[in-house]
């Protein structure tokens, strides 16, 4: 199971729901990086990218999306549904995301930051260094 979430405490009252995101607290390393994905057209597959290093964590904000997670080996999609739930994206993990819903919203949390020699862009590389 490549899956590995956080379940986010709702803090609500009569005014409304409030979710508090804290480094090193209920993420799970010390954040340097906040990015959001939207405005995703129909029918695009984002990411298709894994890292050597960096960790993640994605959360829904608002609408829908489905994450491919591929460890060179096996592959898992994971359907993100709520602004509750954070999926934990480890380092060397292929991964995709498509199935945006209209107006979806993919906030990104990441332990360091921009840096493209981080990243590897071509999946045939990827299997190789899995190996
Ligand atoms: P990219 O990784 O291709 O995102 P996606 O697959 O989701 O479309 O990034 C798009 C562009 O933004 C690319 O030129 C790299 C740049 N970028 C930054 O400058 N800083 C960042 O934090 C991120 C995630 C991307």
């Amino acid at each position: 199971m490549l899956k590995k979430t956080i379940k986010f405490k709702e803090l609500g009252d009569d005014q409304g729901w409030l979710v508090s995101l804290e480094a090193e607290r209920n993420i799970p390393f010390p954040v340097r990086r906040v990015y959001y994905i939207y405005g995703t057209r129909a029918g695009v597959r984002r990411g298709r990218h894994a890292h050597r290093k960096l960790r993640q964590v994605l959360v829904c904000i608002t609408g829908t999306c489905t994450i491919l997670l591929d460890d060179g080996r096996s592959r898992e999609d994971v359907h993100l549904t709520g602004n509750t739930e954070g999926l934990i994206l480890e380092p060397m993990i292929w991964h995709e995301m498509f199935d945006f819903s209209p107006g979806c919203v993919l906030m990104v949390l990441a332990d360091d930051w921009y840096d493209e020699g981080d990243y590897i862009r071509d999946y045939q590389t990827f299997k190789d260094l899995c190996r």
